[in-house]
C-alpha cells in the first residue's frame, strides 16, 4: 500500500463479480485511499454480486445504463451530492450482441451493431460528455477505459467488438484534447491482454486466445490484478501529462512478431 489514491474520489463502472478488471481496481483504489461510488446496470445489480464489493469497499452504488444519458446525469447527481467533483472515472464496460448469439462477422446484425457501439464504445463518450458540460471532473483528474488489440489487428471471433474498440480509442483521443484544454484532465485507454471475465469468456475460443496470448508474450499474460495496479497508477498524481494514448498492458505481445515458444510448437508440429 502507497496511499496513491488518498484524497482522490472517483467513480468505478463495470464492477459484476470478482473476476472483473473493474472490481479489482475497485480494491485496489480502496486499498491505496480513494472513495468511490460503484456503478452497474440495473440488471447487473439485480444479478451480480456488487453490493458484497459496495460493503467491502464503504461504497454507495449507484445503478445506471450507461447508454442512457439521463442515467449518467442521476449518477453524477449522486456523486456531487457525496463529492463535490470527482478525480476519476473508470469506464470498464463492453458488450456485443453479435458475439454473443454467434453472429459471423460477415452476417451482422445491424440493429445488435448499432447496440454494440452503444454499450461498447458511445457510453464512453455520452460519460465524458455529461462530465464535460456539468464540470464533474477536478483539475488534473483522470479517465480510462479499456480496450483490446482488436482495436488495429484482427482477430477471428472478436466480431464487432474491435470496431467499437477502435471508435473506444479514437473517443479517447479526441475528449483527451478537450478535457485536457477545458481542467487539465487527461484521458487514456488500457489495451488488456485477454482476461477470463464474463466479458472475456463470452468470445468464442476464448480459452485458446489466453494460450496463444500466453505463448506471445514475453511477460505472459497480463492478470486482472496487475491491469487494475497500472490503470490505478494512471488515476494517481504520478502520470500527469500522460494523455491521448491507448497503452498496452499485455505483456509484451503488441509488439512481438513471433516467440520461441510458438516457434518451437510449429516446428514440431
Ligand atoms: N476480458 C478480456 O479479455 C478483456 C480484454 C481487453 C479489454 N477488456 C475490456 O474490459 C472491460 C471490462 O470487461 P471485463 O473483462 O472486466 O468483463 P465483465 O463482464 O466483468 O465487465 C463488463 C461490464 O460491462 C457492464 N455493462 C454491460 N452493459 C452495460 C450498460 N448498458 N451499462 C452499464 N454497464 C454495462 C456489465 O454489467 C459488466 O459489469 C470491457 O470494456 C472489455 O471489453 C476485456
Amino acid at each position: 500500500m502507497h496511499n496513491l489514491l488518498q484524497g482522490k474520489k472517483g467513480i468505478i463502472t463495470g464492477a459484476l463479480d470478482e473476476h472483473s478488471i473493474a472490481w479489482k481496481v475497485a480494491e485496489t483504489a480502496h486499498r491505496e485511499g480513494a472513495q468511490f461510488i460503484l456503478t452497474n446496470a440495473p440488471v447487473a445489480l439485480r444479478l451480480g454480486k456488487i453490493k458484497e464489493l459496495a460493503d467491502k469497499t464503504g461504497s454507495d452504488l449507484v445503478p445506471a445504463d450507461a447508454t442512457s444519458v439521463e442515467d449518467i446525469g442521476k449518477l453524477y447527481d449522486a456523486a456531487q451530492a457525496k463529492f463535490g467533483k470527482v478525480d476519476f472515472i473508470l469506464h470498464s464496460i463492453g458488450m456485443s450482441l453479435n458475439v454473443r448469439k454467434g453472429r459471423a462477422y460477415t452476417d451482422l446484425n445491424y440493429e445488435f451493431l448499432a447496440k454494440t457501439y452503444d454499450i461498447s464504445s458511445i457510453s464512453f463518450h455520452k460519460m465524458m460528455q455529461v462530465a464535460y458540460q456539468r464540470d464533474l471532473m477536478n483539475e488534473w483528474g483522470s479517465i480510462v477505459s479499456l480496450s483490446y488489440i482488436a482495436a488495429q489487428r484482427f482477430f477471428p471471433k472478436y466480431g464487432d467488438m474491435a470496431e467499437s474498440k477502435a471508435l473506444l480509442e479514437s473517443f479517447a483521443r479526441s475528449f483527451g484534447y478537450y478535457f485536457g484544454k477545458k481542467a487539465k484532465v487527461r484521458v487514456n485507454t488500457v489495451s488488456q491482454s485477454p482476461t477470463p471475465t464474463t466479458a472475456g469468456q463470452g468470445i468464442a475460443g476464448f480459452d485458446a486466445m489466453l494460450k496463444y496470448g500466453e505463448m506471445m508474450s514475453a511477460l505472459g499474460n497480463a492478470p486482472a490484478q496487475a491491469c487494475a495496479d497500472f490503470i490505478v497508477m494512471l488515476f494517481s498524481d504520478y502520470t500527469r501529462m500522460v494523455t491521448m494514448q491507448n497503452l498496452y498492458h499485455d505483456g509484451g505481445f503488441s509488439n512481438t512478431g513471433l516467440t520461441e515458444d510458438v516457434l518451437n510448437a510449429f516446428q514440431g508440429a
